[in-house]
């Protein structure tokens, strides 16, 4: 072991503890999380690969507080998120956790610049700042020349982007995305990796991403699995 690695680590960001989440249908109980613990660092990159119904989505859903564990607890930086009450959990989402979806969510009825600066002007911040913002966000995701087109008359991977840019626009600590490559053609899904990875590389911004994109997954700084309902972190070197 390297000097390096006897040196204490900083504190993680977000901290899964014991996270316990079944269904119950047609009254069979289906376990899908049974004890998932799990670190994430500021700045990491992860993928979350595994065959379908795993429990990929609802892993990430849990670790962006859109649903309640039946069991267990999340730390963010220390604070015990689903300790906190539904109008306290859904203002601390808006501002530190991106979502991106395998479908955009866009709104078509505006253009691209409007849809990135919606978040801001939900959360109050002055339409002049908001809109600063989302212009500097579009330029980042390279659609600055896209900024007054309507969502409709954007290509899937643009309105892809939008959805990244969109999802920026808070500043959050991290960004969750949803299978984001999907439901691209393999071009436009390229775009949206590369700019995953820019982002988290060059940004330092904060990723975790369920995936089946195997080119996606092995541009991020780690993956990990759920199996049995307990989440595995995959060597590097089997890649
Ligand atoms: N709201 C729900 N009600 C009942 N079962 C659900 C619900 N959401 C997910 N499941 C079940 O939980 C399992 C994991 O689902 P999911 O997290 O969506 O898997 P993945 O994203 O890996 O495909 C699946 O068996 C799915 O059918
Ligand atoms: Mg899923």
């Amino acid at each position: 072991m390297s000097k390096k690695n006897l040196q204490p680590a900083a504190s993680p960001l977000i901290q899964a503890r014991n996270i316990v989440k079944f269904f119950v249908s047609n009254g069979n109980r289906v376990d899908v999380l049974d004890g998932v613990d799990l670190e994430i660092h500021a700045g990491d990159s992860v993928a979350i690969v595994g065959a379908s119904g795993v429990g990929k989505s609802t892993l990430l859903h849990i670790l962006g507080t859109l649903e309640r564990p039946d069991a267990g607890s999340l730390l963010w930086q220390g604070t015990d998120v689903f300790a906190l009450n539904d109008e306290q959990l859904a203002a601390f989402r808006n501002r530190r956790i991106g979502f991106v979806f395998q479908f955009h969510h866009l709104l078509p009825e505006f253009d691209a610049l409007e849809n990135v600066m919606l978040p801001a002007l939900i959360a109050r911040l002055p339409r002049a700042k908001a809109q600063e913002r989302a212009e500097e966000l579009l330029v980042q995701v390279g659609l600055q020349d896209r900024q007054h087109h309507r969502i409709g008359a954007l290509s899937g991977g643009e309105q892809q982007r939008v959805a990244v840019a969109r999802a920026l626009v808070m500043a959050p600590d991290v960004l969750l995305a949803d299978e984001p490559t999907g439901n691209l053609d393999p071009r436009s899904g390229r775009q949206v990796h590369d700019l995953l990875a820019h982002l988290n590389q060059e940004k330092g911004l904060t990723t975790v991403v369920v995936t089946h994109n195997l080119e996606l997954a092995a541009l991020l700084s780690y993956q990990i699995t759920i199996r049995d309902g307990k989440v595995f972190r995959l060597p590097n070197d089997q890649r």
